[in-house]
């Protein structure tokens, strides 16, 4: 098969180079088309167009297929941890037993946080919403570690940014956690990992120590990793822009936070569990609420379902939908919210209308239901989204970075105004 493809304008052919991924998928490369032809291409929402190259996370839509650095996140769910993840992502491979070991006593020694950073903590009104506090926190970041700032800084110098922000995030999550509950912050505790560190500094009290259960220690490793990376989605795609500006990793990272906030994307979480709470303070009826998602006059979207890229089941969603029975069993929680999203799953899987469009439950369509059960409140589950992705925005920021790309600048087709003449106030 040619490895061009040839495009006819008027009387003129232009050759563009294909090129093929690893996982056979096929592009036609056109960085020299508008020099060659004068025409731009125009794909709003980029639904057709590959931004960069990348080797970190590879997904299938139409088959359903996730993987990070070529293993399946089915078997990473299954038999990793988020911080053998978090470094499979970032460094290409997974660690021995001693780089593991070395990473996590690195992640120890950077979990605290400047004390002034609770300043930031009392400015937020009581009940401001988390996203915007651990978006603000993290773009602050920059102002507490100003070596993050230096420009060409070293493999050295980015790699201790990198630990850094992986360490103090799950604080800065924890912390936020607290300040909305108006309790006192916990500070770490080194001689648990990471994810039970988190869980530590998020329930426990200063009052007592308290025991964390490995069921929950490990349903949110299972979340984490599920979350950890996707991609070109549009969160990992505002860092990888922001970043391309030379801007430090903290301020692209905030930006790729403030893009998930958004309830078509990472926002979905939240929004599926209001809205499941909305059904079923409605009397459960889940018929009425398929068709208020299918009424083209009714603003209201089936929330967790459909995906940009998934027109197949989102693997996620099937890992995350098992684990839901499992942790709602093994806590001896019954929640009616998980019967009516069963319910709005197997009735919308048969409906036509989402049948065309091919639209399946997506990672955040069940997620909401574990996080509730593990005792967090519905406005933290895009923060902890976050946590879970934060993995992913480094490994993209850092390749991209590494591969030297230059700014990211889109072009445009101008419909506007043409040609008029300045007009005086009076004369208006
Ligand atoms: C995430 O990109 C990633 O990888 C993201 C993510 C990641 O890990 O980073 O996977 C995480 O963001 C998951 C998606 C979470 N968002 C939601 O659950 C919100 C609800 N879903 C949507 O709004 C929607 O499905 C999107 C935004 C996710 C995808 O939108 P697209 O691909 O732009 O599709 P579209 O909006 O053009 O919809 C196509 C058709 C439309 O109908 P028609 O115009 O053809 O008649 O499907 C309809 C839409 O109205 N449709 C829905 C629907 N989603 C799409 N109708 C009802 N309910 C829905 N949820």
């Amino acid at each position: 098969m040619s490895d061009t493809a040839q495009l006819i304008i008027g009387d003129k052919t232009y050759e563009l180079p294909v090129i093929t991924g690893t996982e056979d998928e096929k592009a036609i490369d056109i960085s020299k088309l508008r020099d060659q032809s004068g025409y731009v291409t125009l794909d709003i929402g980029y639904k057709n167009t590959g931004a960069t190259k990348s080797a970190i996370t590879f997904l299938d839509g139409e088959k359903g297929i996730l993987k990070y650095r070529g293993y399946s996140i089915e078997q990473l769910a299954e038999k990793s941890t988020f911080i053998e993840v978090a470094y499979l992502l970032i460094y290409g491979d997974l660690p021995t037993a001693e780089q593991l070991k070395d990473f996590q006593y690195q992640l120890s020694r950077h979990t605290l946080v400047q004390e002034d950073m609770k300043k930031f903590f009392d400015g937020f009104p009581q009940g401001s919403h988390p996203m915007g506090q651990l978006s603000s926190l993290v773009c602050a970041m920059s102002a507490f570690y100003p070596d993050s700032l230096k420009p060409n800084q070293t493999a050295q110098e980015v790699n201790l940014s990198i630990v850094k922000t992986l360490a103090k995030m799950s604080t800065l999550v924890s912390w936020i956690y607290k300040k909305s509950l108006g309790h006192p912050y916990i500070y770490p505790r080194n001689k648990y990992d990471y994810v039970t560190n988190f869980l530590y500094m998020t329930f426990g009290q200063r009052t007592e120590e308290i025991e964390i259960d490995p069921v929950i220690v490990d349903a949110m490793n299972k979340l984490l990793i599920l979350h950890a990376d996707h991609e070109q989605n549009c969160s990992a795609s505002t860092v990888r822009i922001v970043g391309s500006s030379d801007s430090n990793l903290y301020a692209s990272l905030s930006a790729g936070i403030s893009a998930l906030w958004g309830p078509l994307h990472g926002g979905a979480n939240q929004a599926v569990i209001e809205m499941l709470e909305k059904i079923q303070q409605d009397g459960g009826d889940t018929d009425k609420w398929i068709a208020k998602a299918k009424d083209k006059n009714d603003p209201f979207r089936l929330m967790g379902f459909g995906h940009r890229v998934y027109k197949n089941f989102d693997p996620r969603a099937r890992i995350i939908k098992k684990a839901c029975d499992d942790i709602l069993e093994k806590l001896g929680i019954d929640d009616e919210v998980l019967q009516i999203a069963k319910k709005l799953e197997e009735v919308a899987l048969k409906d036509p209308y989402f049948v065309q469009r091919k639209l399946y439950p997506n990672v955040d369509f069940y997620s909401g239901i574990i996080y509730r059960a593990l005792g967090f409140p519905t406005d933290m589950f895009t923060v902890l989204f976050a946590l879970g992705r934060l993995p992913g925005w480094i490994a993209q920021w850092k390749e991209m970075k590494e591969n030297k790309e230059p700014i990211g600048r889109p072009r445009q087709i101008y419909t506007g105004e043409v040609n008029r003449e300045y007009v005086d106030i009076d004369k208006r």
